[in-house]
């Protein structure tokens, strides 16, 4: 695939059906969870991407066998304590969650492990994770809190309190994954975030309790000697739908229904803030999987588009998204306000920066702080002028927002590091042009 990708039209009219790859927060989840377990646990439809392939590399290296093949992949994990005690390096590549995640899972390894990562993941924030996981028991030593880090586990973890002030689901899961290798009962408050590793934990009837408050889950996880296999059917991702959703949204007499969707309350925050803007989007045939509401989304052309001044209760469940809910901003009527997005900038590239820069390029005005922006639309926007986005981290995200604002604004667009999808959503291009026939 070529590197460098070039829009210079508007996309044409469409109306289509799509299934978009598998989510990623579940397919990490569940490589990891079937590590734990010594049984088989077979998944359909796992998501084939570098995050989910390091995310195999690293279970395989802790001593658990992978059988990945087309869309079913089979795990026999290692259990909960490992086989072998020697020093090794693990690669979590691009991936923040897997990065944060798997130090929960080697709270118990009894021997040096260097965790590394590509240059985004490496300047992103450890300090995070690596603060509960200390109180369990094990060593750390970091580069100033950011990867290359070595862990040394403890051969008895103890349970601990915390308390999640982020909203950050990658936090949460990390301890709720040791929790399971502590004796006791470990006892976690987390402010809002998502909570697919709640619902499977439930679903293998481990001693999971959660109560949830409006602003806050009260989780206690209590450890235990064995785990049962996990078998899973992936949905799609509501994070990769988002990109159609704005297209559809943003282009002329055009429809998608995109089938089979993951929509969790905890993410579909995009869906309910685009509602809000005047978007018409539906979410049609519900149904239950394991905890999970899997659904179809039906999303059409919207005009009478207006600004919104976001709630942040929204953020939690709609952080991967707001690039692309910043484009629709754009091209709403008066002025939109995103506020305490500090989170953004922690992401794989400074988001929040980032996006504020390409809405500059596109000539869109906008204010931008440290945790906020003000974006001024324009229902009328066109572009016609030459864009170039590059030097952004490779990520996935930024290249995706692209391309999008280039199929729905006009310009003349070089956009960098396409390989970039390749973490997230690898058929993202290919999907794109299924549009046109
Ligand atoms: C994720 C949690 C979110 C999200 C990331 C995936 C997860 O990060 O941005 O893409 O799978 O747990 P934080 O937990 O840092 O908010």
């Amino acid at each position: 695939m070529k590197n460098i990708f070039r829009i210079n039209q508007k996309i044409n009219p469409f109306n289509k059906k799509i299934f978009v790859s598998a989510d990623k927060s579940l397919s990490i989840r569940w490589v990891l969870l079937s590590s734990l377990s010594k049984k088989k646990s077979i998944a359909y439809n796992l998501l084939k991407s570098e995050d989910v392939i390091s995310a195999i590399s690293c279970i395989k290296k802790l001593g658990s066998k992978v059988n990945f093949k087309k869309k079913k992949c089979e795990i026999v994990g290692t259990g909960l304590n490992f086989n072998l005690n020697k020093k090794l390096i693990l690669n979590a590549g691009n991936s923040g969650t897997l990065g944060r995640l798997i130090l929960g899972l080697l709270i118990n390894y009894q021997n040096n492990i260097k965790l590394i990562g590509d240059k985004s993941l490496s300047k992103r924030d450890f300090l995070r994770v690596i603060m509960p996981l200390k109180k369990f028991g094990a060593n750390f030593v970091s580069n100033k809190n950011k990867l290359p880090l070595n862990i040394r586990g403890t051969k008895k973890p103890k349970p601990i309190n915390y308390f999640e002030s982020k909203g950050s689901a990658q936090c949460k899961t990390s301890v709720i994954l040791a929790a399971l290798k502590a004796k006791g009962e470990t006892k976690i408050k987390a402010k809002k975030s998502r909570d697919h590793t709640e619902l499977m934990l439930r679903h293998l009837k481990l001693p999971i309790k959660i109560k949830k408050t409006k602003k806050f889950d009260f989780i206690n996880v209590k450890g235990v000697n064995e785990i049962n296999p996990l078998n899973y059917k992936l949905p799609g991702d509501i994070s990769s739908c988002a990109f159609f959703i704005v297209l559809t949204i943003l282009s002329k007499k055009s429809k998608v229904l995109l089938k089979n969707i993951n929509v969790n309350p905890s993410r579909i925050g995009i869906i309910k803030i685009l509602k809000k803007m005047g978007a018409k989007i539906k979410i049609i045939n519900e149904k239950k999987y394991k905890g999970e509401k899997i659904a179809d989304i039906l999303v059409r052309s919207s005009n009478n588009l207006k600004g919104i001044n976001c709630p942040t209760k929204f953020n939690s469940s709609a952080i991967d998204e707001f690039l692309v809910i910043f484009l629709v901003a754009a091209k709403s009527k008066g002025t939109s306000i995103f506020k305490g997005l500090s989170e953004l900038n922690q992401k794989e590239s400074p988001r929040l920066k980032i996006g504020s820069k390409i809405l500059s390029l596109m000539g869109v005005k906008n204010q931008v702080t440290k945790n906020s922006i003000k974006i001024f639309g324009n229902p009328n926007i066109s572009l016609s002028h030459k864009i170039i986005i590059k030097k952004y981290l490779k990520d996935h995200r930024i290249f995706m927002m692209s391309t999008i604002a280039a199929l729905t604004f006009g310009g003349n667009w070089t956009i960098h590091d396409a390989n970039s999808i390749n973490t997230s959503f690898p058929s993202f291009l290919r999907k794109l042009k299924d549009l046109e026939h």
